[in-house]
């Protein structure tokens, strides 16, 4: 299959679930004049404890579906997507079957903005343990800044705890709590923690109720806003094929009922949802 069409589109933001609804939205506060398609794989989340074969193949899947509904540019709005799939789509999968388009992750943005947030220079990643397990964030963290003590603390329970609608109940704090209590154990001088999962910022209250007050917590949504219209600046060729409507649609590879309802809290307004398979 080769998707050579040129013709303008809106821009494709893809996650497992409903994680990055929270850069969807930081996204289109930044850049309002664009339209936007948002992918949740809803029947196939999370994909943080799955093989690198399987996130690269889910994945591109997705971007695949995102370019035939006429995505010119799409943001993989997904750490563990970002780390696993990225690259391998960047370069393999893209100058087959669309060269001039372009597939965007969230670590390098999150990373880039480190290095004027942490004073110690000893740095802690949440994140799924498909992203720790990568070293994604370590890698990309010296590449930019090599003297950083990087630690990274895989939460496994936590995209579980925010798909299953579960963040704000009481049995949340144990889990919550138990991830940055061994994280900050291991490196005590931490005093920047990036939340390297795109759900994570659902369980915000409780996170930094349990995070020491000296430690800066980074979510990933306003750099990576940042990033993309930096991105569109310095590539008009690209700009100019994202449409501007100021709309956005969705769709998810589960039931569409379930995805307005819990679309509708992340976002705090209702959603048309349409349902996508992905083969
Ligand atoms: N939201 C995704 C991330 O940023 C992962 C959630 C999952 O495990 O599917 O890593």
């Amino acid at each position: 299959m080769k998707l050579s069409t040129d013709i303008p589109g809106p821009i494709g933001i893809f996650d497992s679930g409903y994680g990055g609804l929270t850069i969807l939205r930081r996204i289109r506060a930044a850049l309002p004049q664009y339209d936007y398609i948002y992918l949740g794989d809803n029947a196939r989340t999370p994909y943080g404890t799955r093989s690198f074969e399987v996130v690269y193949e889910f994945t591109r899947q997705a971007v695949v579906a995102l370019f035939e509904q006429g995505c010119q540019l799409v943001i993989l709005a997904c750490n563990t997507a970002s780390a696993k799939a990225l690259r391998s789509i960047q370069t393999n999968d893209l100058p087959r079957i669309a060269p001039n388009r372009r597939v965007l992750g969230v670590i390098r943005p999150t990373v880039e903005c480190i290095g004027s947030i942490t004073r110690s220079r000893h740095v802690g990643v949440l994140a799924t343990s498909g992203t720790i397990r990568s070293e994604s964030y370590p890698l990309e963290i010296h590449k930019l800044f090599p003297e950083m003590v990087v630690t990274g603390q895989a939460c496994p329970l936590w995209v579980p705890l925010v798909e299953c609608q579960e963040a704000d109940s009481d049995g949340a704090d144990y889990f919550v709590r138990k991830y940055i209590d061994e994280l900050l154990t291991r490196d005590p001088q931490i005093d920047a923690v990036i939340l390297g999962c795109t759900h994570y910022p659902l369980l915000w209250n409780k996170i930094r109720s349990y995070m020491p007050p000296s430690v800066a917590l980074v979510a990933q949504g306003d750099w990576v806003a940042d990033s993309l219209r930096d991105y569109l600046h310095r590539h008009p060729e690209m700009e100019i094929r994202c449409t501007r409507g100021g709309g956005c649609s969705y769709y998810t590879t589960e039931a569409t009922e379930k995805f307005a309802e819990s679309a509708a809290l992340f976002l705090n307004e209702s959603v048309d949802v349409q349902r996508m398979m992905l083969d």
